[in-house]
């Protein structure tokens, strides 16, 4: 049973929503690598990054859009070479999602970025997997990854790379697809989908971040997308609306992401309660949290600070995430459980 939310006072909802379980669906690896992490492992390979300095790089953070914060980001990510590269990278992550109680995180990687600079297909995901494996049991965290094809190069380098992770089926979730929505629409990659979803993989794409509405439901159709990644642009098109709302299609929104990237002019100019008031399953997540300014909790506390959202809309989004995950029903339902306990307790009321 949801829980009555009348006795929770609006000042403590802040404290009430970072204590809360959480499920992260929408966080690029690659966009949790911090400046100074990246200075350290660029350090002990040998590799110069093209700034000066951790306060250097963090200055380049000023983007115009998608495209800009893509060119630093591909930039910092050369970095990554060995296996511990990986594992360092993703326990960081897996750390720092655990302080923001994280029970399940669903985490996006771009093999394509590496591949390309020579590193190993089986490098990137055995280090990756390490930590995965460590975290279950040093932090109890559930955690699982999404390989995404880079949307700016071709199908046939998605198929290349498939062939390349087919050996490593078992340690793969879905896939998801990713980088420049321009000019790269969900169309180009309808066979490599077809494959993965014979494969038994899961798939999301990004898709109404930068694109059309119509780009969602391509998404949909063409990819067999669960998720829709972003799809804050639905609100343009009654009829996807509608059909999102019918067909429960979760959407992974990222409010400091689409500031950052200039997808809304602040935060209090997104639509996250318009997605709420129209019964859209939104979920908060934090994308590319070292360069948008913030991990999921940060997420939910400035959107919160911005906008007129309630503890229903909290809870809300907190279950929707957690049910929006692709765990299975029960594990779902412990968690949800634990958030209903958390939202009967006492928040403010003496
Ligand atoms: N959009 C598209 N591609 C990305 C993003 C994003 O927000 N972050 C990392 N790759
Ligand atoms: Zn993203």
């Amino acid at each position: 049973m949801p829980p009555d939310f009348s006795h929770i006072q609006p000042k403590r909802l802040p404290a009430l929503i970072a204590a809360a379980p959480k499920a992260e669906l929408h966080v690029h690896i690659e966009g949790t690598l911090e400046p100074e992490l990246a200075f350290e492992i660029g350090r002990r390979n040998g590799v110069a990054l093209p700034y000066e300095s951790p306060e250097s790089l963090r200055k380049a953070f000023a983007f115009t859009g998608l495209q800009s914060f893509l060119d630093v980001y591909y930039a910092a990510a050369s970095v990554l070479r060995t296996e511990d590269d990986f594992d360092d990278l993703t326990w960081a992550y897996l750390q720092r999602a655990h302080a923001d109680n994280v029970v399940r995180a669903e985490i996006f990687f771009d093999p394509q970025t590496h591949t390309a600079r020579g590193v190993p297909f089986e490098t990137v995901l055995c280090g990756m997997s390490r930590a995965i494996t460590r975290a279950r049991h040093e932090l109890g965290i559930s955690a699982a990854l999404i390989m995404c094809f880079l949307r700016h190069l071709t199908e046939r380098e998605a198929f290349e790379t498939l062939e390349r992770a087919e050996p490593f089926r078992e340690h793969l979730l879905g896939v998801g697809l990713d980088s420049g929505e321009r000019g790269n629409p969900p169309e180009k990659f309808a066979n490599v989908f077809d494959r993965c979803r014979r494969l038994g993989l899961h798939a999301v794409a990004h898709a109404g971040e930068e694109g059309p509405p119509v780009s969602i439901t391509a998404a949909i159709d063409v990819l067999g997308a669960e998720r829709i990644d972003h799809g804050v642009r639905c609100l343009e098109d009654e009829a996807v609306v509608a059909r999102l709302v019918r067909e429960r299609i979760p959407l992974t929104v990222c409010p400091l992401s689409n500031v950052t990237l200039r997808v809304f002019d602040t935060l209090a100019h997104h639509n996250l309660p318009k997605l709420l008031a129209a019964g859209l399953r939104a979920s908060v997540h934090s994308d590319d949290p070292a360069y948008f300014g913030g991990f999921v909790n940060e997420n939910y506390r400035q959107a919160f600070a911005s906008l007129p959202l309630t503890a229903a809309d909290a809870y809300t989004l907190l279950r929707n995430s957690l049910e929006s995950s692709f765990q299975n029903a029960a594990e779902q339902a412990r968690h949800v459980d634990r958030l209903d306990a958390l939202f009967s307790e006492k928040w403010g009321r003496d």
